[in-house]
């Protein structure tokens, strides 16, 4: 039997299956590891010393100056990630952006106008909500900007202009790196759009360049310290509801981390806006039920904070993710995560990691199995 031994991870016995997962128990386990790879080549000579270049996908700029909206429809975790380049386009670009799930989306009527563009985020391209949400968007006239990892799939062919991930196959059912890479791309269109429309200042600009170029370093150092999330993992696996807290962009990684977590494991895992938690989450907050918080949002961190001790005082057990230096937080939590400095904008590729990481030992803990979670497919083509 042969055992290799790689960032503390002991691997099992040696196959050709396992071949194909180089050596990695699980298809997840591996992409998670890939994530660096999978932004590197993403950003690749679209990201240069100084500025982004998506000149590839062959949005003009009299289109993104006439811009008056944009929207944003996807689905799972595409929708997650699309809540981030919500943030990021409305504070780039200066437009109203809306993001929906894109199920929803098909059955509203929101107002649409003319010089609206979509964003259809769909790792396989082959949603078919977000191919029908497109569609109707299409049907009223709008520019429609497809993110997707699969060259030629069906969201590319009939969208106006693509953006594609460059993450490599995706066999786990849970989608990992394809997630950082879609935020990734939506960060640089966002950066591309106003550089276009001139909203973006340069110091703003320079802190985002250089924080991207930074990302798959940091990414791989987090990768190098799963051993102290693998037993966290472990010793909380056996609970049956685990709550996920954050505001701001800490709240579309909370719902991840939560979707990551139910998914493959099984445990009940909710995210719930920090601030609104006490509005009727809290209720179902006894003695030693975990809570997953992240504070990695500047502006809020106060606030989190508060949300937190209020948590803590009915009696949670607090697993918190924040960046370096926040001694706040780590008298408050029972464990804390730290992840690199970066840009607010930013950290949602990192701090993600850990509830990756979390939700892949757990449901190992819980002996699931981990790439096709029961119920579960990889495209979803039925409405
Ligand atoms: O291929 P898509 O990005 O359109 O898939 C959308 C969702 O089905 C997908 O993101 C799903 O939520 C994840 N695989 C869950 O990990």
């Amino acid at each position: 039997m042969r055992r290799i031994k790689e960032e503390n991870i002991t691997l099992g016995p040696w196959d050709s299956t396992r071949a194909e997962k180089l050596g990695y128990e699980h298809f997840m386990l591996k992409e998670i590891h890939e994530q660096p790879k999978a932004l590197r080549d993403t950003m690749g000579a679209r990201l240069r010393e100084e500025s982004v270049f998506l000149e590839e996908i062959g949005l003009k700029d009299e289109v993104l100056r006439s811009l008056e909206k944009i929207f944003i429809i996807a689905c799972g975790t595409s929708y997650h990630a699309g809540l981030v380049g919500r943030e990021a386009l409305e504070e780039l670009t200066g437009l109203p952006v809306e993001v929906d799930i894109a199920s929803e989306f098909c059955y509203r009527n929101p107002f649409m106008p003319a010089n609206s563009l979509v964003i259809a985020i769909s790792q396989s391209g082959t949603t078919t909500d977000t191919l029908v949400a497109m569609r109707k968007c299409k049907a009223r006239g709008a520019k429609i900007i497809a993110i997707t990892n699969v060259v030629g799939s069906t969201v590319a062919q009939e969208a106006d202009y693509t953006l594609y991930t460059r993450a490599g196959s995706e066999i786990a059912i849970a989608s990992t790196k394809t997630y950082v890479t879609q935020l990734v791309a939506l960060i640089m269109l966002a950066l591309q759009v106003g550089l276009v429309r001139k909203t973006v200042e340069e110091t703003r600009l320079a802190q985002l360049i250089k924080g991207l170029h930074a990302l798959p370093n940091q990414l791989e150092e987090l990768l190098g310290q799963a051993s102290p999330i693998a037993e966290l993992a472990r010793k909380y696996a056996s609970h049956e509801h685990i709550f996920f807290i954050g505001r701001s962009l800490d709240y579309a990684i909370a719902l991840e981390g939560a979707l990551k977590l139910k998914e493959i494991s099984y445990i009940h895992a909710e995210a719930c806006a920090a601030g609104e938690f006490k509005h009727g989450t809290l209720a179902l907050v006894t003695e030693g039920v975990p809570i997953i918080a992240l504070a990695t949002q500047p502006h809020v961190f106060s606030q989190t904070l508060g949300n937190i001790q209020g948590a803590r005082d009915k009696g949670a057990k607090i697993i918190a993710v924040a960046k370096a230096g926040k001694d706040e937080l780590g008298e408050l939590a029972h464990h804390l995560f730290e992840i690199p400095a970066t840009h607010r904008l930013l950290s949602p590729i990192l701090a993600v990691v850990p509830l990756q990481l979390f939700a892949y030992y757990a449901a190992v803990e819980r002996g699931c199995d981990v790439d096709k979670p029961r119920n579960l497919t990889k495209s979803v083509m039925t409405e």
